[in-house]
């Protein structure tokens, strides 16, 4: 425990596990406060109310009413829940709504999103400044574009320092000129310095320009959004932001994700005592109607189904996977091509293809348990959480070269795997002919089982906890508050 002061810093987040997740933001925002509790940070987050966080609340309080937030009422309400202290903006013309937050049920963006986030960032500034009876905040980390405004409403009011963390780049909040006047901004938020981006308005941009330090999800993607090839947009300002941008690894749930403990397993097993991951894969092959086969090469996929994803190269290199008598396990959702793809080449090899597209914390569990290696062919990956679970898991992470998977796995390359190291097989560029080679390699490592199984023991002994991140986290914000005070 740290001997400093207890620092209180408000989170807000458009999503946390468990209430609402559509991706590893959720499991970072919903992991932090535990994390940062140890370092002596007290996190309370706030979200939106949406239809699965209200029905989570139990006994949850009034803390302020405001009359009319964007043309309805809204209220703050407290809770403790799952061991979260939460705020939760309950305004039912903004977040009750069927389906994934951020889209209708036609796929397509509400088109009051500018709105439905502004509320968020605004109703943070209230609490954040003391304004709402909940208790100001000595810091503010803001998540992603949707609380991007936050850090330009409390650098305008003079409120509490802000940290803005970008878990992907690719998803700004970019809305057009008309929308400014409505923020409660002051014109001169209205610049390059400010809110306003290719002459419209960027919520991100806005959060990336204005909070006092900039954090992403690992030091390589913090590195490739310096540049234009990696920047989207945005990497001028990036660049501008110079010593301010900072890349801290995740860490993941080392309680939740514990083969040693895992209730989706059906025996449990651990680095020193392996044998048990074969009853996973067993059940894993059955359970997506694989051949059950012990020798076959069983790769897993956990993921959402999009281009920056590269799953669309494993379907290109699928002759070759299944040229070699490997398997493949699939869990995930996404653009329809990709799952109809996914689909057809299950229906015509259905011993060596098994899918399952929808959402599913069990499957998950059970393909980290029971795959022998876990496909991530990413194109771009600001960190990546399923290869630090695969890692854990003793599933060897064959991934791209890119952002948070070049940060955390090691390439069992010659000189790596000589010296006794290696958790993994690396490629680059994601291409499909690197992807090959990379399936070819993992099926020569497989070949070698004395090998295979050191690696294993590699993958499961890397330390993929909150630990280290967190005291990252924690030395920033105190640097970050004591740089205010100065
Ligand atoms: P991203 O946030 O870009 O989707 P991450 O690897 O950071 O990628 O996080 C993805 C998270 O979502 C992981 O916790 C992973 O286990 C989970 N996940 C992805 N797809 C599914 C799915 N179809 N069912 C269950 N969990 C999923
Ligand atoms: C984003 C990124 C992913 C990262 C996650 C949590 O969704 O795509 O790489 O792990 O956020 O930070």
């Amino acid at each position: 425990m740290s001997t400093q002061l207890t620092l209180s810093v408000l989170a807000v987040a458009s999503e946390v596990y468990p209430l609402v997740k559509t991706g590893g933001l959720a499991d970072v925002v919903g992991a932090l406060p535990g994390a940062l509790a140890s370092e002596g940070i007290a996190v309370r987050t706030l979200l939106p109310g949406y239809p699965a966080v209200l029905k989570a609340l139990d006994g949850a309080a009034e803390v302020f009413a405001f009359p009319s937030l964007y043309d309805g009422p809204a209220r703050l309400l407290a809770a403790r829940v799952a061991g979260l202290d939460l705020l939760v903006l309950e305004a039912p013309h903004l977040y009750q709504r069927p389906g994934n937050p951020y889209v209708d049920p036609s796929g397509h963006d509400w088109p009051d999103n500018a709105w439905r986030f502004a509320a968020l960032a605004r109703v943070g500034a209230e609490v954040a400044c003391g304004r709402t009876g909940a208790p100001a905040a000595d810091l503010v980390h803001a998540h992603d574009w949707q609380t991007g405004l936050l850090p330009a409403y409390l650098r305008y009011e003079g409120g509490p320092p802000s940290v803005m963390t970008i878990h992907n780049l690719a998803f700004q909040g970019q809305f057009s000129a008309d929308v400014f006047p409505t923020l409660g901004l002051p014109d001169a938020a209205w610049s390059i310095d400010g809110v306003e981006y290719y002459g419209g308005v960027g919520m991100l941009k806005a959060g990336i320009a204005l909070a006092d330090a900039v954090t992403t999800v690992s030091p390589s993607y913090a590195a490739e959004i310096r540049t234009p090839a990696g920047g989207m947009g945005l990497d001028g300002l990036l660049r501008a932001r110079g010593a301010r941008l900072f890349g801290i690894l995740n860490g993941i749930d080392t309680g939740v994700w514990n083969p040693g403990t895992d209730p989706h397993l059906p025996e449990h097993y651990t680095v020193v005592r392996p044998a048990a991951k074969t009853a996973a894969k067993a059940a894993l092959q059955a359970r997506l109607g694989l051949a059950v086969d012990p020798g076959a090469l069983l790769f897993g996929v956990i993921s959402r189904l999009t281009w920056q994803k590269g799953l669309d190269l494993v379907l290109t290199a699928l002759p070759t996977l299944l040229g070699a008598g490997a398997q493949l396990a699939l869990l995930g959702t996404g653009e329809h091509a990709l799952q109809a793809g996914f689909a057809a080449a299950a229906k015509v090899h259905p011993r060596q293809i098994g899918c399952l597209f929808g959402y599913s914390e069990e499957v998950a569990h059970l393909i980290q348990g029971g795959a022998d290696a876990l496909l991530i062919p990413s194109r771009f990956e600001p960190c990546g959480l399923t290869q630090l679970c695969a890692l854990r898991y003793g599933t060897l992470p064959v991934v791209a070269r890119a952002g948070g998977l070049a940060d955390t796995v090691i390439d069992c390359n010659e000189m790596a795997v000589a010296a006794g190291d290696g958790t993994g097989v690396m490629f680059a560029p994601t291409t499909q002919e690197m992807l090959e080679t990379a399936l070819l390699t993992t099926f020569r490592l497989w070949r070698q089982p004395a090998l295979w199984q050191k690696l294993r023991r590699n993958a499961m002994r890397t330390d993929v906890s909150w630990k280290r991140p967190v005291a990252r986290y924690a030395a920033l914000f105190r640097e970050v508050v004591a740089g205010r005070a100065a």
